[in-house]
């Protein structure tokens, strides 16, 4: 028998019929020759990962027909921003037949029952209750902002379909799997981490019949990795990275140089899907190192983009190449997922399987390793093990997962004696024995059977036909589906007045963030006159999630604000030594990833869609303009001729907002003069920012955080300050405090929504959920308890506004009822949707039940900004710090400084009727109003032409 690992696992329960089926090969699902094949990609959508699902679906469907694409939420992508990226990659292609299946809100429970609502954000081993937990494989993974967004293309190109996430209507990928399996034979290609995939196998052994066939991109058997090696006359202190290692994680060869990302995501989970019994081809590094995208293919597929879907898989190429590491774009950017549909697609089409056109194959006997030796020594490292009496799922003792298990990409385990770790979390190993799985392996790229081609491997060409196809073509992308699209910047006028108080917000982009954005966008300019805003992902939402900022400042008419990409790790969290990329994730694993979390996040709650899109300066005219320096440099030497001035002007008072057709010289000086860099997120860069090379549009570049502040910073009048408010981990306003030396001169105070202080001692919780055993931390400080130590030991001004005050704010359905009117707002329209939303979701479902805080993150701007005798607040003075020590049972505590330190202004009391009040009725002002009010209205306006 196999080793016996498993017993007691409903997974073996047909043990006997798997060997026979493995040992069989090929046939079982020659038997469905002739028909088409149905086929599900399941998918961590990365970009590789597009460029295989569209060649999926340009595939011929009489011989193979994609019925459902289920998602891989623990490795690159989150679920929000992967879930949507797939609806429209969808409609695009005019398949929304396929259903889509992500997430999932359940767990594994310690008795080893799987629940049926399983989410499979976290890998088998870390599986708990519920969707939070940490990131013992995923941190190798860097910040999933470039993927998220697809480096900035995802939202420029493709069309937005009716398909979207909503909370507590998506469907499960279990519930993808078990209904499309269900239905019938199947083969299943997957290109991410291996748990969905691995869930539905342990619950559903009764389906496990109906799929014949899975083809895994992934591992690396003999593989030797080709890049990070020393040129041959390269000096004794040329360090090879990753040059021959089995493995391909960048971010963590040195402990795992065994490791390929996929197997990687959950090791557990492959052990599962390759010892399943079903037919497995394997197309691992080994195959995918011999087909680099060549500096030919690229030049090719440039010359080569006859359909949207080619469009939009090589200005993803392109943008990924001109800000790939080191510039070894063309040595070290492979084939992965796109040449394993390849390789299978030619499989299918060939009577006999075993041949196909592009890749050589041969059968190897291999395992998936789970955890390292020597096996059976307790180690707290195996939460399948641990010091439980009887391990998780009856795994055996001293079997092959019950070693120590890699706990993160520096487990020091793994560095033990040797310069390269010794770690194979995710290895496929070949072994031989009773332990090894028959698998047909692909070990190489066949080359181009037309021998004079530029192109020297047979699939590069294969790939650009199939793309380029006429058959099953994309429709349109986002621009041409309108037949006046017009791409439109605006900018308020606010000539004659006397603007107010300058102020920075600082979110974390949570639900309760966008409604107090909302509200400072109100408050009249003479009074606050809101000039950047800085966003972190070291809270409630990924960095991604900075698109909906800039969507919804579109909508309020202000792309002249600036938005500040800070980072997505708490202070000291990151890894130095990789760089800011990656890190622990020691703090934000309190925050769930599926349902009341990320997810919902991610996606505003489902309603981030429904906001007007912001342009990303893609206006083909302003491109051109911008690419060419000389125009720039030439003017500002330049006198201003009476026509250029004129036009500025009429674009800074409004009289027009499409600077579309202005001359060259007249948008540069705006977008200087507007600050118009970038109106959403792009992986656009440049040399002067330390990229390895210009991209095409270096001016769009997302700026920095720090980068928002300095030059905040230089523009004011001398003696003017600045005002902060955050509404999130503290994460940006330490990174100020620590690099910026005159920063404390410069900020006038700082309003900090969070910290909970505990009067009523023991009395009154905090709310950090998901850490029961921290009872007294509020989150803002727990995210990020350095940066909060930080702040606090400041010599800032300070007022802060605590927990137990934000709770007094809680009643949604009271500002639901406040947001009335006769003439209502698009503004005041939105927030009590999402307001609405909330409570529904709040009276409906326990994973909710923390929702209503998010209405209490409104009380810092109505702070900063209302009527103070209205609301009748008053504040007393304390002496504070904030517990630090690295205890997570304690670590954000606000506790009371005996040394009597430092002094803040806490809010006391105030009359919560009248905060709703100030905060309905300055939505419901007509004054500084949206200028478009959704997307809807904005696809109106795109087609027809009285607009
Ligand atoms: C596992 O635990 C759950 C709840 O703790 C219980 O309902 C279930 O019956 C248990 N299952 C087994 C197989 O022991
Ligand atoms: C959409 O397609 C058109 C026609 O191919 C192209 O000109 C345009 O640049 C595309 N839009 C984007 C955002 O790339
Ligand atoms: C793989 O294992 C089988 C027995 O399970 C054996 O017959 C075969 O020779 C092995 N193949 C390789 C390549 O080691
Ligand atoms: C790793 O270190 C051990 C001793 O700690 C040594 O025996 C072994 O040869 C080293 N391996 C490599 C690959 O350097
Ligand atoms: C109603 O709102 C619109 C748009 O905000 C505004 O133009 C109009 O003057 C308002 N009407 C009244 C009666 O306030």
């Amino acid at each position: 028998m196999l080793s016996g690992e498993m017993k007691g696992l409903l997974l073996w329960s047909s043990l006997l019929c798997a060997l026979i089926m493995a040992v069989g090969g090929t046939s079982s699902y020659n038997v469905h020759r002739g028909l088409s094949y149905r086929a599900i990609l399941d998918t961590d959508v990365d970009t590789d990962d597009l460029f295989a699902l569209l060649y999926l679906l340009k595939s011929n469907r009489s011989e193979f027909n994609l019925q459902a694409v289920t998602i891989n939420t623990n490795s690159w992508t989150n679920a929000g921003h992967a879930v949507n990226q797939i609806y429209d990659i969808l409609y695009m292609m005019g398949r929304d037949d396929i259903d889509v299946g992500v997430g999932g809100d359940g767990g594994i429970l310690e008795n080893g029952t799987i629940q049926p609502n399983v989410g499979g954000y976290l890998p088998i081993i870390d599986q708990g209750r519920g969707t939070a937990g940490p990131c013992r494989y995923r941190q190798a993974i860097p910040v999933r902002l470039d993927v998220d967004t697809n480096m900035g293309i995802r939202r420029s190109f493709l069309p937005q379909g009716n398909r979207r996430y909503s909370p507590l209507r998506q469907p499960t990928a279990q519930q993808v799997l078990i209904k499309t399996v269900s239905e019938g034979p199947v083969i299943v290609f997957m290109t991410g981490a291996h748990t969905n995939m691995a869930i539905f196998l342990m619950t559903n052994p009764d389906l496990k019949k109906n799929i014949n066939h899975i083809y895994i991109m992934g591992g690396g058997v003999r593989s030797k990795n080709p890049t990070g090696c020393c040129p041959k006359n390269a000096s004794s202190t040329c360090q090879p990275q990753q040059c021959g290692d089995h493995g391909n994680m960048f971010t963590a060869f040195r402990s795992n140089p065994y490791a390929e990302f996929n197997l990687f995501g959950d090791p557990f989970a492959a052990y599962q899907v390759f010892h399943s019994g079903i037919p497995i081809t394997l197309v691992p590094l080994d195959a995918t190192n011999t087909i680099p995208i060549t500096r030919e293919f690229f030049e090719a597929f440039e010359k080569n983009q006859r359909t949207y879907e080619a469009q939009y898989v090589f200005k993803s190429l392109k943008i990924d190449r001109d800000t790939w590491f080191d510039d070894q774009f063309y040595t070290s950017y492979f084939m992965w997922d796109s040449f394993m549909v390849g390789v299978a697609a030619s499989a299918m089409r060939n009577i006999r399987d075993e041949e196909n056109e592009f890749a050589e194959m041969e059968y190897m006997n291999i395992t998936v390793i789970t955890s390292n030796g020597p096996y059976g020594i307790p180690d707290s490292s195996n939460a399948f093990f641990g010091d439980r009496k009887i391990p998780k799922f009856n795994l055996k003792k001293n079997g092959v997962h019950s070693g120590h298990v890699q706990i993160g990409i520096q487990d020091p385990f793994c560095f033990r004696g040797n310069a390269t770790g010794i770690c194979k979390d995710g290895y496929t190993e070949e072994v031989t024995g009773p332990d090894s799985v028959r698998v047909r392996v692909a070990t190489r790229a066949k080359p181009n059977v037309d021998e004079s081609s530029t192109l020297d491997r047979e699939y590069y060409a294969n790939f650009l036909d199939v793309l380029n196809r006429p058959q099953y073509k994309g429709r349109f992308n986002f621009t041409t589906e309108f037949p006046y699209y017009k791409e439109v910047l605006y900018k308020p006028d606010f000539k004659g007045k006397k603007l107010g108080k300058i102020v920075v917000f600082d979110m974390d982009m949570s639900a309760g963030d966008f409604l107090a954005l909302f509200y400072l966008l109100k408050v009249p300019v003479e009074e606050l006159n809101l000039k950047a805003i800085l966003v972190t992902g070291s809270g409630w939402a990924n960095v991604a999630t900075i698109d909906v900022v800039y969507d919804l400042l579109h909508m309020m008419g202000r792309d002249d604000i600036t938005v500040g990409l800070g980072d997505s790790f708490a202070v000291n969290q990151s890894y130095s030594k990789v760089g800011p990329i990656v890190g622990d994730c020691k703090y934000s694993k309190a925050i769930p990833h599926g349902s009341g979390g990320r997810l919902d996040s991610d996606t505003l709650y489902g309603l981030a869609r429904d906001l007007p899109r912001s342009p990303r300066g893609e206006n083909k005219k302003l491109q051109k303009l911008l690419k060419s320096r000389e125009v720039s440099t030439h003017h500002k030497k330049k006198k201003k001729t009476k026509k250029k001035k004129k036009q500025i002007s009429e674009i800074l008072t409004g009289k027009t907002d499409n600077f579309g057709w202005y001359e060259g010289s007249v948008v540069i000086e705006l977008s200087s003069l507007l600050g118009l860099k970038i109106c959403r997120y792009t992986a656009q860069n440049s040399v002067k920012f330390g990229a390895p090379r210009d991209t095409d549009f270096p001016q769009l570049r997302q700026p920095l955080a720090l980068e928002v502040w300095r030059s905040l910073v230089k523009s004011i009048d001398d003696g003017s300050k600045i005002t902060i408010l955050t509404n999130g981990p503290l994460t940006n306003l330490a990174n100020i405090l620590l690099s910026e030396s005159n920063a404390s001169s410069i900020i006038q105070e700082v309003f900090i929504l969070g910290g909970h202080i505990n009067y009523k001692k023991n009395q009154e919780k905090g709310n950090v959920i998901n850490v029961p055993s921290n009872k007294y931390a509020e989150l803002n400080m727990f995210l990020d308890t350095l940066a909060a130590k930080t702040v606090f030991e400041s010599s800032l001004d300070i007022t802060l506004i605590p927990l137990h005050a934000q709770r007094k704010v809680y009643a949604l359905p009271k500002i639901i009822k406040m947001l009335q009117a006769k003439n209502m707002t698009h503004e005041a329209v939105f927030t009590r949707r999402l307001l609405t939303r909330l409570h529904h979701l709040h009276q409906r479902h326990h994973l909710y039940r923390h929702v209503d805080m998010f209405a209490g993150e409104i009380l810092g701007a109505v702070i900063l900004a209302g009527d103070q005798k209205l609301l009748n607040s008053t504040f007393e003075i304390k002496h504070l710090k904030v517990y630090t020590k690295g205890q997570l049972s304690r670590d954000g505590e606000v506790i009371f400084d005996k040394k009597k330190k430092k002094e803040f202004k806490v809010l006391q009391g105030f009359n919560h009727v009248s905060c709703y009040n100030i905060f309905s009725s300055g939505l419901l002002r007509q004054k500084q109003s949206a200028v478009i009010g959704s997307f809807g209205e904005q696809k109106r306006r795109w087609s027809s032409p009285a607009a």
